[in-house]
């Protein structure tokens, strides 16, 4: 079976992604997650300085799901722009750079560097839950949205992807902006803001309080928001993701109308080995159905 698809000009050997902030942090974890089998990588989400992030624990494994608030950690664009020419020496399949910043302008440079590292697309993120001034602030604005959009779009030549909160009582409006404006691409959804106790302690379990939850209980959310921006915006390329731990998931995410499917926390669950596994499960699914290609399957439920 063909497994290859179409993604806003660039072609995806499957329709499976490395999710920001999993693993997308150097060049050699990059190359062993398409050694895995995925189709794309994005990598963790880069800013114009270093930051450490936030205290431990950043991370809390939940029981349908993980919270966290790494706080964009990153090494800031100038040291990233050499791991991703990096990457790219070494990589075949297409790498999304993932960049957020507190203003247009900050989008634009780091949109500009990470085109001039070698990236395939860039990928704003407009949705980080859980630090101020970057992402969700930026994200839940649509007129916001719309500058930032055309700004980084008047600039760079590579496709321009927008990744979206599900923090908001709809995606719609601010999806129509973006595209609008000229993204080439939505990404559905970024962690959707939660929080946990210590009952012992009494005390919130994260250092910054609030966090983003990821995983199973995200997922039928996630395919709520994909099959919302599918309807409203029909075929524009959409990357589901949210809770993709099997084959099943992804397929959902698909028949939504997600035309090719991020991977995060499926991978903390069930190791790099998940990349062969969704292969494996969406190729048994579309010969027991006669699909020939996995693009038959995108938005099928909306028929
Ligand atoms: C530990 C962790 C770190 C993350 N870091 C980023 C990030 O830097 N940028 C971003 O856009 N999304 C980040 N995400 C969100 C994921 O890319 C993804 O949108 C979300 O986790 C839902 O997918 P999942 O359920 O498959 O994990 C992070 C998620 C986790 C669990």
């Amino acid at each position: 079976l063909n497994m290859r698809i179409k993604f806003a000009g660039m072609t995806f050997q499957n329709p499976f992604v490395l999710a920001s902030g999993i693993l997308g942090v150097s060049a050699s974890l990059l190359k062993r997650v398409e050694t895995a089998g995925a189709g794309a990588v994005t990598t963790k989400t880069v800013t114009r300085k270093p930051r450490s992030g936030y205290r431990n624990p950043v991370v809390v494994e939940l029981e349908y799901g993980l919270l966290n608030a790494i706080g964009l950690s990153n090494p800031g664009v100038e040291e990233f722009s050499k791991e991703v020419a990096e990457a790219k020496k070494i990589l075949s399949i297409p790498l999304i750079a993932s960049v957020t910043g507190s203003s247009g302008g900050e989008m634009v440079e780091l949109a500009t560097a990470m085109e001039a590292a070698g990236a395939d697309a860039v990928e704003l993120n407009l949705s980080c839950p859980h630090v101020k001034g970057h992402g969700l602030e930026l994200g839940h604005d649509p007129g916001v949205v719309r500058e930032v959009v055309s700004a980084v779009k008047s600039v760079v030549k590579i496709p321009v992807l927008v990744k979206l909160s599900p923090s908001l009582p709809s995606l719609v409006p601010i999806a129509e902006k973006a595209v609008e404006a000229g993204a080439d691409g939505v990404v559905a959804v970024n962690t959707i803001r939660a929080m946990a106790i210590d009952v012992d302690f009494r005390r919130p379990v994260l250092t910054s309080v609030y966090g983003g939850l990821s995983g199973p209980a995200l997922h039928p959310i996630a395919v709520r928001c994909v099959y919302e921006v599918y309807e409203a915006l029909g075929d524009v390329p959409i990357i589901g993701v949210g809770g993709v731990i099997t084959w099943r998931d992804a397929v959902e995410l698909m028949l939504a109308g997600a035309r090719a499917v991020g991977v995060g926390t499926g991978i903390m669950y069930r190791g790099l080995e998940i990349f062969r596994e969704l292969r494996k499960g969406l190729e048994a699914y579309m010969e027991k159905y006669g699909f020939t290609t996995p693009e038959e399957l995108v938005g099928a439920a909306h028929k």
